[in-house]
């Protein structure tokens, strides 16, 4: 259980909500911001006012208001995202690169910086950004991988800068992620699931639990000597995705 609140942005769905209800159940205090700000079950206290990442003034004034009503921030999660849009080169429209680059790394940037030089004020905090496994790897989602990538390098640069004053700040990488954003991928077309499983290790999706767990150790004292880091949490997609060109990854026997 940390002192002060533990903020989660993209708190009231997927992974995000995911993550502020274990933080709860764990016995911190949780507040959550949305664009579309809807209660969670569980503890996490919801923030009513939309609250748009991409946007610096509602970021700025947002995080000081929250602040004063409930405390310092003393963990943050950068969950909120919007996923890419899958697109031949050709047809990439500049306004849709545009819109996910400003919320998914334009807005963690501005989180991350807002809540962070309090912190550092502070001495005391810990960050975790989410990232994907798709900042890692190249894939038809050209906005959204250089957006995840950036994502992974602002997280080492600003674990350098507030190294020295207490402020851990790491990426978790989640794999195909069993949200509804993802099933609602999955049921108009554009993504297929057993393509999704078959390229992973452990030949299947993740759930949003699984990456809350990894979100919760990393703003807990049980890594109080990890800062930078980017952990990948996607049942071995980044071991087996490569296994293609060598015939495939092996089935398990008949049982
Ligand atoms: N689900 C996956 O397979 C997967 C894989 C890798 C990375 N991710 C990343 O995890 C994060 C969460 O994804 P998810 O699957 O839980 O999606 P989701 O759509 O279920 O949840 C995202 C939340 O962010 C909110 N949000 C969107 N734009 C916002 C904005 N401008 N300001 C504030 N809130 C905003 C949404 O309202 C929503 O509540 C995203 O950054 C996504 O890129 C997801």
């Amino acid at each position: 259980m940390s002192e002060g609140i533990v903020l989660v942005t993209g708190g009231s769905r997927g992974i995000g909500a995911a993550t502020a209800t274990l933080l709860a159940e764990q016995g911190n205090n949780v507040v959550i911001v949305d664009i579309a700000p809807e209660p969670i079950a569980g503890g996490a206290i919801l923030w009513s006012a939309p609250f748009d990442v991409a946007s610096e003034s509602v970021v700025v004034s947002g995080i000081a208001d929250i602040e004063k009503a409930h405390g310092p921030i003393s963990g943050l999660v950068n969950a909120a995202g919007i996923f890419g849009k899958m697109h031949r080169l050709e047809k990439v429209r500049m306004e849709q690169w545009d819109r996910e680059v400003n919320i998914d790394l334009r807005g963690t940037f501005m989180v991350a910086r807002s809540v962070g030089v309090r912190m550092a004020q502070r001495r005391h905090g810990a960050i975790v950004n989410v990232a994907s496994v798709a900042g890692m790897t190249s894939g038809p989602i050209h906005a959204y991988t250089a957006a995840k990538a950036g994502v992974i390098q602002v997280t080492q640069t600003l674990a350098a800068e507030w190294g020295r004053v207490g402020v851990r700040v790491n990426a978790v990488s989640p794999g195909f992620t069993r949200t509804v954003a993802l099933e609602a991928g999955i049921a108009s077309g554009a993504m297929d699931k057993a393509l999704l499983e078959r390229h992973a290790a452990m030949g299947r999706m993740v759930e949003p639990s699984e990456v809350a767990q990894a979100i919760a150790w990393l703003l807990s004292p049980a890594s109080s000597a990890v800062t930078g880091i980017n952990l990948p949490v996607d049942a071995g997609f980044l071991a087996g995705s490569t296994w293609g060109a060598y015939g495939g990854l092996p089935q398990p026997p008949a049982s």
